[in-house]
């Protein structure tokens, strides 16, 4: 979603006559755009506008704060580093042109920190920049879940999703700047819900159905989703929508229900188990991806070892695992019991080896076997493409196999835990 974001204003601002650079010290104007999810990921901040006031310090320099981060800690950015021209909250970027002006004329800006993503996607240009055949569509925001641990609820707002026709137009338009494969983003996308003509209710499922008639749309994937909202309708589409990828990101959190009860995930290790088979029934060759968390406050050996018995009887191709990170605001950030950072580090280590394990058998087993891949870029080497199998896996091979945009059939030689090989 950041990444989506921080492309969203730099279109917003080269339509105002920005150019984006590479180098930091060339640039008049830097954005720090920052997530909140865990502790680690916002103590970057810091770091980078210590190294940011060093520039400002020898020129003119515009230095704005956005996205999460600045909207959960606007006043402590203010204090701790006074020389942030700007600061703004996800849901209010649209109004980066005007600020920035305001700012060129020497006014002082208060912390935009208001939730208004109607008006934020009205004001958004799409498309314009794009480059590649691959891109993120932002079609919902925010989230209503409140899972105990999570940020999001109070970072980006009341769940929000976006009209069908405007979803529709943005990816029509990037079609046009040779887009072909659309990824659907949302904290929690499968809620997306909009009215068809005829003033019909709708879901995820009919959206995916309605993008796949757009002809240049070749592949269609979304990201992420909770078990709750996976309805019979989208699992359903894993089979009579051919366009949309056999990968699915399911992210459960715990195998254990008493943790999944103080997490409020509203659902239990079976009922996750129940939508797997089902998706599974539906769609033997679906990928199964995964997000983890070890460490919530209360976790004994004992529901640890139950999430272990999940991913075991899951088997995931893809998987993100974390240790529980505290973040202020959150119920769980006050609850009793947290659990000491060396057994987090243990059981993430052990939680990892299981499931990492998991995505090297699976790679390996395309060994000597044909995969589509859409080749998006250049590789790591001058000589080398890379792309992605239906299976969201990245595939790299000789340049002289395909052109950035196709999708070829190719026949796998290596594999290994992050990447395969023609
Ligand atoms: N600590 C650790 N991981 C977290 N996530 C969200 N909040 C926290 C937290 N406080 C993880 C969840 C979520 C993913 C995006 O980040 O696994 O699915
Ligand atoms: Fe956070 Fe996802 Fe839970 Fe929403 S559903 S509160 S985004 S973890």
């Amino acid at each position: 979603m950041n990444f989506y974001d921080s492309e969203k204003m730099s279109d917003l601002l080269m339509n105002h006559g920005y150019v984006a650079t590479d180098i930091q010290e060339d640039a008049d104007l830097i954005i720090v755009n920052t997530c909140h999810i865990r502790e680690k990921a916002s103590e970057k901040l810091f770091s980078d506008l210590g190294r940011i006031k060093k520039i400002k310090d020898k020129k003119r320099l515009t230095v704005a704060v956005t996205g999460c981060v600045a909207q959960a800690e606007g006043e402590q950015i203010s204090v701790r580093a006074p020389f942030v021209d700007l600061i703004s909250g996800p849901q209010s970027y649209h109004r980066l042109p005007e600020m920035l002006r305001k700012i060129s004329n020497g006014k002082n800006i208060s912390p935009l920190l208001e939730f208004m993503p109607n008006e934020k996607f009205d004001n958004l240009e799409f498309g314009k920049n794009k480059k590649g055949p691959t891109s993120f569509v932002s079609i919902q925001e925010g989230c209503d879940k409140f899972c105990t641990f999570c940020v999001v609820p109070y970072t980006r707002g009341a769940e929000f999703s976006r009209s069908i026709s405007e979803i529709i137009d943005e990816v029509s338009n990037l079609t046009d700047h040779g887009v072909c494969e659309v990824t659907l983003l949302g904290q929690n996308v499968n809620s997306w819900h909009g009215v068809d003509k005829k003033g019909k209710e709708r879901g995820l499922a009919y959206l995916i159905n309605e993008i796949s008639y757009i002809k240049k749309i070749k592949r269609i994937r979304y990201t992420t989703s909770h078990p709750l909202d996976m309805d019979e309708e989208l699992i359903l589409a894993h089979k009579n929508i051919n366009k949309l990828m056999p990968y699915l990101h399911l992210p459960v959190q715990s195998g254990s229900d008493s943790i999944l009860k103080a997490m409020n995930r509203k659902h239990t290790a079976k009922d996750y188990i129940k939508i797997i088979d089902k998706i599974r029934k539906i769609n033997p060759e679906i990928a199964l991806s995964g997000d983890f968390i070890v460490g919530f406050p209360g976790e004994t050996d004992k529901d640890f070892n139950d999430t272990i018995r999940l991913v075991k009887e899951v088997q995931y191709a893809q998987s993100y695992s974390f240790k529980y990170s505290e973040r202020p605001g959150t119920p769980a950030s006050v609850l009793d019991f947290q659990v000491p950072e060396s057994k987090k580090r243990v059981r993430l280590k052990k939680l990892q080896e299981i499931l990492f394990e998991q995505q090297e058998k699976y790679n390996f087993s395309f060994l000597g076997k044909e995969l589509e891949v859409l080749i998006e870029k250049t590789g790591g080497r001058d000589d080398q493409i890379m792309g992605r199998s239906q299976y969201m896996q990245s595939v790299y091979m000789d340049k002289n196999l395909g052109k950035i945009g196709e999708i070829k059939t190719v026949k796998i030689s290596h594999a290994g835990k992050n990447s395969l090989k023609v």
